[in-house]
């Protein structure tokens, strides 16, 4: 077991160690990945930690304490509000992040039907398939159960499906501008005339959208509207820490009026430490993701977000392009903006082998399934690297073309496996076992030179358990 070190160390030494352990992480500065980092330019960067440092200690757990930083949250919740077109009785808060502003709409939404019904009930949601996990998560935490919309062909949520599945305990309905793995938005209008005609909540989960798609549409570019111009819509999640540029642990709630915020409030009156209210999840909320997403609006400004939604547009417009120009590969569905997954139309080309040839090739892919495919999220800096990404995945086609062993070896087979497994049971049994092991007390540090993604090990542990070899 490490324990504190008696003395303390000199910082230069510490912060060098520190930056010697980050050489292993995945390099997102040369835009080879398509995930987890929304990397603008390393002036943005610089900035952002500028303004974040300058509120590193501020807490707005107590908004009376730290008006700075209320100010920061009320401005910051009113141009977005503005941007989805919210009229002056539009509310929110900012949250730690994406899942956050969608774990607490199903709490809001939970609390605000048992208000109304005094009668016991257990509550359910329906939502498309395609939502995000974060929904998923919330109702197992609070205890409403989630009832899945099958998608249509183009990976749009099915409205006659979901009306279908409505009935007296449903207490929310959720459509995504866009989902995570296919990037398209589910037809928000119907919803909201069903929510209008079930008088039923509708939240949209414009997480990934929610700063992008408002400057597409400024640009000219048609978007299917999503936001509060829809009357059955009330309330939308939009992080600013995805397409908004801020610092990670900022994004919004925003809800039509206070008569549905109100039910996300937590009070305590009788606690021994005082009488203790709290707008959202967290306690302590950390005043430097405030200012740094008040101070990346600030700084970008309306010119800036349609200047890079302009850019990142034209490069998902040339990455598309180029995707369907190589033989054996397509996009899914019609996407609506910079996220998309992409599958193989040749039964010869296996594309989770594509997968390994990218990688082998410096590219760090990510990997979808139902159905099964590669994913792409698409930021400024992916402008610099198009030809050569579109070159390698054309040859790597290729080669998994002409080589059909490929499919079988390395990790295109775990992932195949780990796609098509009926006993979904046992995947997740593999992973609460390597969950354990990576919290154990030594688990945190991987082993050096380990960089199996952790899917491809749970597969491993699956196919040695039914006594297959393992490469
Ligand atoms: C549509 C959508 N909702 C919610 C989330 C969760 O966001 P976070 O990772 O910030 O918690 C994501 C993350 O990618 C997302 O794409």
């Amino acid at each position: 077991m490490k324990t504190i070190p008696e003395q303390g160390l000199d910082h230069a030494e510490i912060l060098k160690q520190m930056q010697q352990y980050g050489s292993g992480d995945v390099n997102y500065h040369d835009s080879k990945t398509w995930s987890l980092v929304y990397h603008l330019n390393e002036d943005h960067t610089a900035f952002l930690k500028e303004a974040y440092g300058l509120y590193f200690s501020e807490n707005a757990l107590n908004p009376m304490a730290f008006k700075s930083l209320k100010r920061f949250e009320t401005e910051v919740i009113s141009m977005t509000a503005t941007l989805f077109h919210g009229d002056k009785k539009v509310v929110g808060t900012l949250t730690s992040g994406g899942t956050e502003s969608c774990l607490l709409p199903v709490l809001t939404y939970r609390d605000m039907a048992r208000s109304k019904r005094k009668l016991a009930f257990k509550p359910e949601m329906v939502v498309p398939e395609s939502i995000h996990v974060a929904w998923i998560k919330a109702a197992k935490y609070f205890g409403v159960k989630i009832i899945y919309a099958p998608l249509k062909d183009d990976f749009r949520v099915d409205v006659e499906a979901v009306r279908k599945l409505i009935n007296r305990r449903t207490i929310l309905l959720v459509g995504s501008a866009p989902s995570y793995p296919h990037g398209v938005i589910d037809p928000i209008a119907e919803l909201s005339l069903i929510a209008q005609q079930h008088n039923l909540p509708l939240h949209v989960d414009a997480c990934l959208g929610g700063f992008l798609l408002p400057f597409i549409e400024k640009n000219g570019v048609s978007v299917p509207e999503f936001d509060f111009r829809l009357p059955g819509v009330t309330s939308i999640s939009a992080d600013v820490h995805k397409y908004g540029f801020a610092a990670k642990g900022a994004s919004t709630l925003i809800y039509r009026n206070m008569s549905y915020m109100k039910h996300q409030f937590f009070i305590d009156e009788n606690w021994p430490g005082g009488v203790f209210a709290s707008p959202a999840l967290l306690g302590t909320r950390p005043g430097g993701s405030f200012a740094a997403a008040w101070a990346a609006m600030h700084a970008l400004g309306e010119q800036g977000y349609r200047e890079n939604a302009r850019q990142i547009m034209d490069v998902t417009g040339e990455l598309q392009a180029g995707i369907k120009a190589i033989d054996g590969l397509a996009i899914m569905g019609r996407p609506n903006m910079s996220v998309f997954g992409y599958y193989a139309t040749d039964s010869r080309v296996n594309i989770f082998a594509v997968g390994d040839q990218m990688e082998a090739k410096g590219w760090h892919i990510d990997r979808i399934q139902r159905p099964e495919g590669l994913h792409v999220m698409v930021t400024p800096g992916h402008v610099k690297i198009v030809h050569d990404f579109l070159s390698d995945l054309k040859t790597s086609v290729e080669l998994v073309r002409s080589n059909p062993d490929l499919a079988i070896e390395g990790s295109a087979a775990m992932y195949g496996m780990i796609a098509k497994l009926p006993f979904r049971g046992m995947i997740k049994k593999e992973v609460m076992k390597m969950m354990e092991g990576l919290y154990s007390p030594q688990g945190s540090m991987p082993m050096e030179g380990d960089d199996n993604p952790l899917m491809v090990k749970i597969a491993a542990r699956i196919m040695q358990r039914f006594g297959k070899k393992v490469n």
